[in-house]
């Protein structure tokens, strides 16, 4: 099973590139940036990453992403993940990236993009990695601020494939970002939100029927609702899981107690994805291996979750039929 696993060609569509920063490139950019980290060490970092709940991952992973700051800088932490691609075959990703959390610090949006952009051009021209970026709107932010980062976008539409939402979920329902996302796909982005993560499953309804929305980010409390899980099933609405998040975070007691066998059985089209790797413990190979050696999955049920992860993805329609 960890053979078909590792040699299975993957996608990748819920990678947050600031959540892949790991603690050895972050003391290296700390170092030459001069920016202080609230941390000795390596060891001092893993302790400090022992987290509750999705803010208190949430404070320490925004601290991390200060130490961010030149073009440079994004690229390398761009490479640092293809470099995880390739070891875990992953050929395909869609990368998140959180202006909002630079730009507020006063570094450009342009920065940010480009450092990201020139390292997956990279990707393709080194590897064959394709790849698209999806940008997310903080959500525990104003819908002002959102509409100023759309605004921001809008020189490099090229550049981004897709409008997402994440940051601190409880409190911060998709409804308050009615207008942005209106305007976003009006302007032909792609939408996706995170969604059902902690809150509960009206947040999926109203990132369906507010935003809008091509697919969800999360979506396991659906299971609370029979009605929602008939209509993901009949829309065939991605859900894109994140096993590890869901332990680390504490969204689920264990692997064992994880719904995604269940998600998959009832027929939703989900599929695996590592979230903030670096400080989750694993990409995403470690994520189907949690789930295999803790859950009754068959090998059919690991091609399914691959191949689902390319129906899901925003790869052209033609182009998406050789990988399913
Ligand atoms: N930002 C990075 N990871 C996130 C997650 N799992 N949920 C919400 N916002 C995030
Ligand atoms: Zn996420």
């Amino acid at each position: 099973m960890i053979e078909l696993i590792k040699k299975l060609p993957k996608a990748e569509l819920h990678l947050h590139i600031e959540g892949s920063l790991e603690p050895e490139l972050m003391f290296r950019l700390a170092q030459k940036n001069d920016i202080q980290i609230p941390y000795k060490d390596i060891d001092d970092v893993r302790r400090a990453y022992n987290f509750t709940n999705l803010q208190t991952f949430l404070d320490i992973y925004y601290a991390g992403a200060n130490v961010l700051i030149t073009q440079q800088d994004f690229y390398d932490l761009t490479w640092a993940y293809i470099l995880k691609c390739v070891e875990d075959n992953v050929i395909h990703t869609e990368i998140f990236f959180d202006p909002q959390t630079h730009t507020e610090r006063g570094v450009e949006f342009a920065t940010v993009i480009n450092g990201i952009k020139s390292a997956l051009a990279d990707a393709k021209a080194e590897y064959g990695i394709s790849s698209c970026i999806i940008m997310c709107f903080l959500r525990h932010l104003s819908q002002d601020a959102a509409f100023e980062t759309l605004e921001a976008a809008m020189a490099f539409k090229d550049d981004i494939v897709g409008v997402g939402l994440d940051s601190s979920e409880l409190g911060n329902p998709p409804s308050k970002f009615t207008e942005v996302f209106r305007q976003a796909k009006d302007a032909g982005f792609k939408v996706v939100a995170h969604a059902g993560e902690e809150a509960d499953f009206s947040y999926i309804y109203e990132a369906l029927d507010v935003l809008r929305s091509d697919r969800i980010d999360h979506g396991v409390q659906a299971i609370h609702s029979e009605a929602l899980m008939q209509r993901l099933k009949e829309e065939q609405m991605p859900l894109t899981v994140c096993p590890n998040s869901n332990i680390e975070l504490k969204v689920f007691e264990s692997y064992q107690n994880h719904n995604i066998k269940t998600l998959l059985d009832y027929g939703l089209n989900v599929s695996v994805n590592s979230d903030d790797p670096a400080y989750f413990k694993g990409y995403i190979n470690q994520n189907f291996i949690n789930l295999v050696e803790n859950l009754p999955l068959t090998e059919d049920d690991i091609v399914t979750l691959v191949k689902n992860s390319f129906r899901a993805s925003f790869i052209d329609d033609d182009l998406k039929q050789a990988y399913l």
